[in-house]
């Protein structure tokens, strides 16, 4: 493929990365005014089919405290970012909001987020407010962008069910930490080094055609726009891979 670029490993570069993650940042920027409503229709939690790819994971994580995004979507890197969002009548909302992952695209009247009903009832004071709160549908909010936090978990892929096995390759990447994006991801032999950019198919989902056989390193570059490093898995993904199975990369992010 002419987008793909094989090089070999730097451990130097993997040396730089840990001392990169070890510099943890924490959130402090301000609050920028929008708008959310909440998914109709829908149950508790987020959609089974959000526009990320993360499947049923895109509807439970964080408890079901997910939401669609609009402009913050940015063609899909957005995906698996974390906002704090809350909405601003004194009379109903607390000062906390609800921590929300983003797992689907969409907008509704001039709003940044459609959050899950049950994210949406949790910027309230209380359950009364809460009712109050869903029943304005679309209320003003403040957000900004926070540390995603999965106590416990390392990165994990998940191979996506339209995976080919050998011939094609889909993936998506749960327990992204922090508050960075996921701007690129490389495919390497885990035994011959070579590595190669994927694709990112859509949303969360990443792909290539033929991808090598035996043990495969799947390494992701972190960025928030100032400085971006790459992180490399301790685990491999086996050589059999299957569709539908995940796989602990062995490694996590700091916060
Ligand atoms: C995360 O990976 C490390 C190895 O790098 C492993 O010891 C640990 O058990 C893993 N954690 C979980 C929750 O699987």
């Amino acid at each position: 493929m002419a987008s793909s670029l094989w090089s070999p490993l730097s451990l130097l570069a993997t040396l730089l990365l840990m001392q990169t993650l070890a510099q943890a940042q924490t959130s402090s920027d301000s609050f920028i005014h929008s708008r959310a409503a909440y998914y109709p229709n829908s149950d508790e939690k987020g959609t089974d089919s959000g526009a990320c790819g993360f499947g049923s994971f895109g509807a439970t994580i964080n408890g079901g405290d997910v939401s669609a995004a609009s402009d913050l979507y940015r063609n899909g890197v957005g995906c698996g970012a974390c906002y704090q969002v809350r909405c601003t009548n004194a009379a109903f909302c607390s000062d906390k909001g609800v921590n929300v992952v983003i797992t689907d695209q969409g907008s509704s009247d001039r709003t940044d987020f459609i959050l899950s009903r049950r994210a949406f009832g949790r910027m309230a004071q209380t359950t009364d407010a809460a009712a109050s709160l869903l029943n304005l549908g679309v209320v003003d909010i403040e957000y900004r962008r926070v540390s995603c936090s999965y106590p416990s978990k390392n990165i994990t892929f998940k191979i996506d069910e339209n995976s080919n096995y050998p011939h094609y390759l889909a993936f998506v990447i749960w327990y992204q930490q922090g508050n960075k994006d996921i701007t690129a991801v490389q495919l390497c032999e885990a035994q011959n080094l070579g590595c190669k950019l994927l694709d990112r198919s859509y949303g969360a989902v990443w792909t290539t055609t033929s991808p090598p056989s035996g043990p495969l390193s799947i390494r992701m570059l972190f960025s928030d726009g100032d400085d971006e490093s790459w992180v490399v898995p301790t685990n491999s993904v086996p050589g059999d891979w299957k569709a539908g199975e995940t796989y602990d990369s062995g490694v996590q992010v700091n916060v």
